[in-house]
């Protein structure tokens, strides 16, 4: 069971220090590149990963919400992210970018938004290390998770077995944790639960515990 905060509501002019709030008691940190494309949001992309990357001792869990991911995932395993995940709406060959982003060291990952259907996993799971479910429409922090999803969460952890690693990504707070893992999630990703709580480490711990009990 690992936490990954994601910084998009926090202060990202000082994105070191709001990392750092979180470093010794977060498992990853949960980075979301978004481009006006693919979302229509635009966060930020590879030179301020790599920087934040030299910054911190946490490993990188970088979500790509960007057309184009066979030209530009890659990159991000290569300046030293532990994880990549690219969405499977915006990539021409899934399985190419999957196998290109683990050709660099980094842990490959497909992402689903919320109306995409899992057809293409059982031909995918060869060259993923983990997926991510996303619980709300990809592009904003601080929506309400969508439950509907818990049943979308059961039926990948059927087709992945207990090897691949399955994070959940929107709406994850102290209320909604425990059934993403009672349904099989193991990665969770929290954003404003945790960067708009009054002490985001103690948020991370109060979550960690509640997935170690279910
Ligand atoms: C949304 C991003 C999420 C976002 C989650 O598209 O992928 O990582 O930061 O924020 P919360 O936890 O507030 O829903
Ligand atoms: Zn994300």
């Amino acid at each position: 069971m690992l936490i990954s905060p994601s910084v998009l509501n926090s202060n990202l002019g000082a994105l070191n220090a709001e990392i750092a709030k979180v470093d010794g008691v977060a498992d990853m940190i949960h980075l979301d590149v978004m481009d006006n494309h693919f979302v229509p949001n635009l966060t930020f992309g590879l030179p301020v990963v790599r920087d934040v990357i030299e910054n911190t001792s946490l490993r990188a869990d970088v979500h790509l919400m960007i057309d184009d991911p066979d030209r530009w995932a890659p990159a991000y395993g290569e300046v030293g992210a532990f994880s990549v995940t690219f969405h499977i709406e915006a990539a021409r060959n899934p399985s190419t970018v999957a196998r290109d982003i683990r050709s660099t060291g980094a842990r490959s990952a497909a992402a689903f938004k919320p109306g995409t259907g899992l057809e293409l996993l059982n031909f995918l799971v060869p060259d993923l290390d983990m997926i991510l479910i996303m619980t709300v429409e990809p592009g904003f922090g601080g929506q309400s998770f969508m439950s509907d999803m818990i049943p979308k969460i059961r039926r990948a952890r059927e087709i992945c077995g207990t090897e691949i690693w399955i994070e959940v990504d929107g709406g994850v707070s102290r209320d909604t944790i425990v059934e993403c893992a009672e349904a099989g999630a193991n990665v969770f990703v929290a954003g404003s639960s945790v960067y708009q709580s009054g002490d985001p480490a103690a948020e991370v711990v109060a979550l960690a515990q509640l997935v170690s009990r279910a």
